[in-house]
């Protein structure tokens, strides 16, 4: 993959999915402005791409305001002259059951994800207009938005937004030749050590040991720099066809997310009554009634004493 010449944008870079990204995207040739709250973060993973030989500036900023998304293109510009690429990646858990969940856990989560997404993507859009030149959204999905998942009332729904505004987007941008795609991940970061099942085989690699065979199978998780190529992929050329899309990706496992359709019907001549509904549905549309929540992978145990 070659991106020499273009330029991205990846938010939440500092560390984890976003770090990776960018370590990729510029290995791959592309200049990339690092954003992250955490200026620390963001000034090693900068530097330490320069010093890799690749091509890389800080832009310390929270995103969800307009002041940051246009802060981040105009950087992009201003440093590298033009802007090739979005990945909306910056991401905060608040994770409580909805019945403790407090206004602040909802907004700060809505804020970053779902606001930080918008507000980027819609400064860079303008831009890739303006530039005439295409485009490359790269939007950060979940499992949890689109199944839902226990406890994150906050992250599921802003997830799903985030994957709504993918579909949205994909049809508004495709005469600009802006493509725009969810990344639904899967992999060992900070964020996942938070997660008591996957914690352990985080712990490990931050220990320095591989993530199990078995795991990367099984549970789609890897490292972040397995979910990487996915993202320099859509970035590159090659992807210049492929839009509209939720591509999951983690471990192992590549995949293609359904978007939501309608998958049975029944008409009854005048419309349905309560009673009419009641007297038909399990034997039509209810037949078999949908699952939600994420399945818990099964992942056989190789000891010996169980
Ligand atoms: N790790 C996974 O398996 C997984 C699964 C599904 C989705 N995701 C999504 O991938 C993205 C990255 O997750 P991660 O696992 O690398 O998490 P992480 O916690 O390791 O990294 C998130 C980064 O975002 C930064 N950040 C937080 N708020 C910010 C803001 N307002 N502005 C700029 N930067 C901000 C943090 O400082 C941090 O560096 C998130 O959107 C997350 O929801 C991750």
């Amino acid at each position: 993959m070659d991106l020499s010449g273009k330029v991205a944008i990846v938010t939440g870079s500092g560390q984890g999915l976003g770090l990776a990204y960018a370590e990729a995207l510029a290995a791959a040739g592309a200049a990339v402005v690092v954003n992250d709250v955490n200026e620390d973060a963001a000034g090693k993973a900068a530097s330490g791409i320069v010093e890799r030989g690749g091509r890389a500036v800080a832009e310390v900023a929270a995103v969800g305001s307009t002041e940051t998304a246009a802060a981040l293109v105009e950087r992009a510009v201003s440093e590298f002259g033009r802007l090739d690429v979005l990945v909306t990646n910056a991401g905060i858990l608040r994770d409580k059951v909805l019945w403790n969940m407090t206004d602040d856990d909802y907004d700060a989560v809505i804020q970053v994800h779902l606001r930080g997404t918008f507000t980027c993507a819609r400064e860079a859009v303008k831009h890739f207009r303006a530039q005439g030149e295409g485009g490359r959204l790269i939007l950060a999905g979940s499992p949890a938005g689109q199944r839902g998942n226990f406890g994150q009332t906050n992250y599921a729904a802003a997830k799903a937004g985030i994957a709504a505004m993918a579909r949205t987007w994909a049809m508004e941008c495709a005469k600009a030749k802006v493509t725009v795609n969810a990344v639904i991940p899967n992999a060992a970061t900070a964020m996942t050590e938070t997660i008591p099942f996957l914690a352990p085989y985080v712990e490990a690699m931050n220990r320095g040991e591989p993530i199990p065979a078995v795991v990367r199978r099984a549970a789609s998780f890897g490292t972040a720099a397995d979910v990487a190529g996915l993202v320099v992929f859509l970035a590159s050329d090659a992807a210049a066809d492929i839009t509209g899309q939720c591509i999951g990706i983690g471990g192992d496992r590549l995949s293609l997310w359904s978007h939501p359709a309608e998958i049975r019907s029944a008409f009854r001549d005048g419309g349905w009554d309560a009673d009419a509904i009641a007297d038909a549905f399990r034997a039509t549309v209810g037949e078999q009634l949908e699952t939600y929540g994420i399945p818990l992978p099964n992942i056989p145990t190789t000891r010996q004493d169980g």
